[in-house]
């Protein structure tokens, strides 16, 4: 074993954000780099001896060389073994599953999510704990703070591990397993959802397409749907992962995912279009010529969730992030259990399931999931949604409009304006949250301020309390804007603006979200001075 020294450790950057730490490949190539967050890791968490790691990421550029070294590290730092995916490869939701499944200390996930990969793209690495979720903040807070000082790391010095079959190997007296990436994660589907009520449908002339984007859902998209489910192969496209994503933006949204979009939006479109992102945590749902919020789709799945055979029972309660639509909470409301309003990220859904106070949880930003794991899960969301096809056998537009119907509609839009100088983002911010008191009772046209606020939350298990959440501009008709600085991005600064609008009157219903949300958008403008204080006016995402 060798004791590698950082001499003055020039790391006081690694402080990991909403999921990880993300950064740009060629940051993470800089000589002992990644291994003074590995050990940061390893000296926070503190594992037992005897403990086993699960270690996969979403296979994109450095995936391979950074699983090597962590292998390398392990070995040194006195794990008894580590399971490793196949070709170092597993999906976020797959990695949770693993965790869980085979009761393992926890698990590190090399994945920069739906950020672009390559040479000079993104890498990122996180830790999940021993629930299959990722850490919480107490533990980001001190491996962060541990980056700062560390002055040397362990590894020990040895040949490559072979990755691509099957099989054990040892490294200094550590056991590697190779996994297969796949297989437990596809059971633990079949075990959710009807798999032969899915099959009929898809027997049935109903056609589907899911794109994987050349990310980490294809061999799990494979499995599942062209094995297991008997889909024809042009079912699916982009299905090989590339270190580069192809070049493209892993990210399932309108923007992102336009080769879908066209398909599902052109002629002869097939019935249902799914996407997943990077990582597979996340997922985009839609209907020919039509798209379903992600907010309105954690709403249905609430709604349908009975005739879901891993559902049958009944849900415990809901979850949502604080600038998700409150869709969902009418559907808690009609089924009478909790429904709770968390900061954005994953990791505050955690404590809520473990507790068994929520089995459904979701974000705006394409994310869904369930207490099957403990991330959010791409793939898991398109069976259901598939599930609940099968069932009710109506088009994806007419089982959403149906459901506004009997709960109303919350009109729903996101602005992101990606790249921002950090001085100018976080002076809108500044800016709109010194004038909280000027704002309230202010009349825009047909909206009036109720009130403003900056989203804190407290958490119900631990009593951990975050604050600075994002900025709310409550309205008197129950209508909201949130603004909020990501913490994902990794350059310059990104800002979202949320705008959601309760629409009763179902003769609305079927105009589209700009034209209903057209007014709050000038207001959005007007009152974060956007575009004096950024120069732009045109958002570089829209969903
Ligand atoms: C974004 C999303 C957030 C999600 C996170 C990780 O974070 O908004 O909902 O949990 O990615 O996928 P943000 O960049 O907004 O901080
Ligand atoms: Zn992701």
């Amino acid at each position: 074993m060798m004791i590698q020294t950082i001499n003055t450790n020039p790391f006081k950057d690694q402080k990991p954000g909403t999921s990880g730490l993300r950064k740009r490949v060629t940051v993470f190539q800089q000589p002992h780099y990644l291994e003074n967050f590995v050990q940061s890791i390893f000296d926070t968490i503190n594992a037992p001896a005897g403990a086993t790691l699960i270690l996969g990421g979403d296979g994109r550029y450095y995936n391979r060389e950074a699983i090597q070294t962590i292998l390398k590290m392990a070995a040194a730092n006195g794990f008894s073994q580590v399971l490793v995916g196949q070709g170092g490869i597993l999906s976020t939701p797959a990695a949770s599953c693993i965790i869980r499944k085979f009761n393992t200390f926890g698990g590190i996930i090399l994945s920069a999510s739906h950020n672009p990969g390559g040479v000079d793209g993104d890498f990122g690495i996180k830790y999940n704990t021993e629930n299959g979720g990722p850490a919480p903040e107490k533990i980001t807070e001190a491996i962060f703070e541990k980056s700062k000082t560390i002055q040397h790391y362990k590894i020990i010095e040895a040949a490559d591990v072979a990755l691509d079959v099957i099989g054990e190997t040892n490294l200094a007296g550590m056991t590697i397993k190779v996994i297969d990436a796949v297989t437990d994660y596809a059971e633990l589907m079949e075990s959710l959802f009807d798999f032969s009520a899915i099959k009929d449908l898809l027997a049935s002339g109903f056609r589907m397409k899911f794109d994987a984007m050349h990310a980490v859902t294809g061999p799990y998209a494979e499995e599942i749907f062209i094995k297991r489910l008997g889909a024809p192969s042009n079912s699916l496209m982009n299905c090989k992962p590339l270190p580069d994503f192809g070049g493209g933006h892993p990210d399932p949204n309108l923007t992102y995912a336009h080769e879908l979009v066209e398909i599902l939006y052109g002629d002869n479109a097939p019935d249902f279009g799914a996407a997943s992102d990077g990582d597979g945590d996340r997922n985009m749902i839609l209907g020919k010529g039509f798209f379903v919020t992600p907010s309105d789709s954690l709403a249905l799945i609430a709604a349908n969730a009975r005739m879901v055979k891993g559902y049958a029972k009944g849900i415990a309660g809901v979850a949502r992030s604080m600038p998700t639509s409150g869709a969902v909470d009418m559907v808690a409301k009609s089924l009478d259990i909790p429904c709770y309003e968390t900061p954005t990220g994953w990791k505050f859904f955690g404590n809520l399931m473990d507790a068994e106070k929520v089995t459904l949880c979701g974000e705006e930003s394409f994310g869904t999931g369930s207490s099957h794991v403990r991330e959010k899960d791409g793939l898991w969301a398109v069976l259901f949604w598939l599930n609940i096809l099968a069932i009710k056998r109506q088009s994806v537009e007419q089982i959403v409009k149906r459901h506004w119907l009997q709960f109303g509609r919350n009109v729903y839009s996101r602005y992101d304006y990606e790249d921002l100088p950090l001085d100018a983002a976080n002076g809108v911010i500044h800016h709109l949250r010194d004038n909280f008191t000027a704002m309230t009772g202010k009349t825009f046209g047909q909206y009036t301020i109720q009130t403003c606020d900056d989203f804190s939350y407290t958490d119900s298990i631990d009593g951990s309390i975050s604050t600075q959440q994002g900025l709310r501009i409550l309205f008197t008709d129950g209508s909201r804007i949130v603004f909020r600085l990501s913490g994902t991005g990794t350059s310059g600064a990104t800002l979202r603006i949320y705008l959601e609008a309760f629409e009763p009157d179902t003769n609305k219903h079927g105009l589209d979200a700009q034209t209903l949300l057209a007014e709050m958008i000038q207001i959005a403008m007007q009152i974060s001075e956007l575009k004096q204080r950024t120069g732009r006016d045109t958002p570089t995402v829209i969903t």
